[in-house]
């Protein structure tokens, strides 16, 4: 079993992720009401100060579940004996900024904690990247981290998949539990691709298709997607910050899902690393639909794709490609 009882969680920098993140964890909605944790945040020196503040703030709140806070500047004392591992860490996009200006900066984060994750995580650490470039970041990580099953770094697509139920519950005027197995394939950008043609919602007379009910494709193959595909981009320019409790809530729920289990009936999205399903090409790490089961995710099998979303899987996959190829250019 993964989960102990002095269960150890990691995050990354006082940004706002993290600060959204770390009551998240400690009031139990990452692992559940019953799972004590002791969480290690990690800084860079110049935020050491605003660090102990946050852990200040932790033993103030007085949260039953939390047995003991590590906040630290040193990686290796971060990374020591965590059980999961959530990569929040990194240089920030902001408003005008296209993702690829951020990889240099993060490729290279990316590569150290790689090294001190391998050398000092608990064997079985589960990793899930949310720092942009997310999908290309976690690659590096895999890269560089080579003794960590693959099956253990992921990265965050969960946000968007998030975003997508929201979307079509706003639209059906439907609560958002009602919506389910909607997919986000590929990238973790503007490339990823929504899509509902699984997607299903709960009605007095039984689950439905998201397709029939909404009953206007032209919304659905068009704003719809383009909405969740820049809802990242739109909320930069509304709060001139990039989204930070939507990040840590998809977070807790990436490993939630991850650790205790998807319901049955019901998938989410993850970004994991191509086996070549859907012909994704092997090697990327690419968002699919998964179920997850004792502690391990399995992409969903057998959906069929049609024209249209052939093209969208794989032009995200081009990008995935490019944005690998700009990495190691970056890291050499
Ligand atoms: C988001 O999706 O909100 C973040 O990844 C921000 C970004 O850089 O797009």
């Amino acid at each position: 079993m993964l989960i102990t009882s002095d269960d150890r969680k990691i995050v990354g920098f006082t940004g706002q992720i993290g600060y959204a993140l770390v009551p998240m964890v400690a009031r139990g909605i990452m692992l559940g009401p019953d799972q004590p944790v002791i969480l290690h945040m990690l800084d860079i020196p110049p935020a050491a100060e605003a660090l102990n503040g946050v852990k200040m703030e932790l033993v103030d709140a007085a949260f039953p579940l939390l047995k003991g806070v590590v906040a630290t500047t040193d990686v290796v004392e971060a990374c020591t004996g965590v059980n999961v591992a959530v990569m929040v860490g990194g240089f920030p996009r902001k408003e005008g900024m296209e993702r690829k200006d951020v990889m240099s900066k993060n490729v290279s984060i990316y590569k150290a904690q790689a090294s001190a994750l391998e050398k000092h995580a608990a064997p079985n650490c589960k990793v899930v990247v949310v720092a942009n470039p997310a999908n290309t970041n976690a690659l590096i990580l895999k890269e560089y981290a080579p003794s960590i099953p693959e099956k253990n770094i992921t990265c965050l697509t969960r946000l968007d998949h998030n975003r997508a139920l929201g979307q079509i519950s706003e639209r059906l005027k439907l609560q958002v539990s009602d919506v389910k197995n909607v997919i986000i394939w590929g990238n973790h950008s503007s490339t990823q691709y929504p899509d509902v043609n699984h997607a299903t919602v709960k009605t007095s007379s039984g689950e439905k298709p998201v397709r029939q009910l909404v009953a206007d494709d032209t919304w659905l193959n068009s704003e719809f997607i383009t909405t969740v595909q820049q809802r990242g981009a739109a909320i930069i320019k509304a709060r001139k910050f990039s989204s930070a409790l939507s990040a840590a809530s998809s977070a807790c729920d990436h490993i939630r899902n991850w650790v205790l289990g998807t319901p049955e009936g019901t998938w989410v999205s993850m970004g994991v690393y191509s086996d070549g399903s859907y012909n994704v090409p092997k090697g990327l790490i690419y968002s699919f639909p998964v179920t997850c089961k004792n502690g391990e995710w399995s992409i969903v099998q057998g959906l069929s794709i049609d024209e249209f979303s052939r093209k969208k899987l794989d032009l995200t996959a081009q990008e995935l490609s490019e944005e690998k190829t700009l990495a190691y250019s970056c890291l050499s």
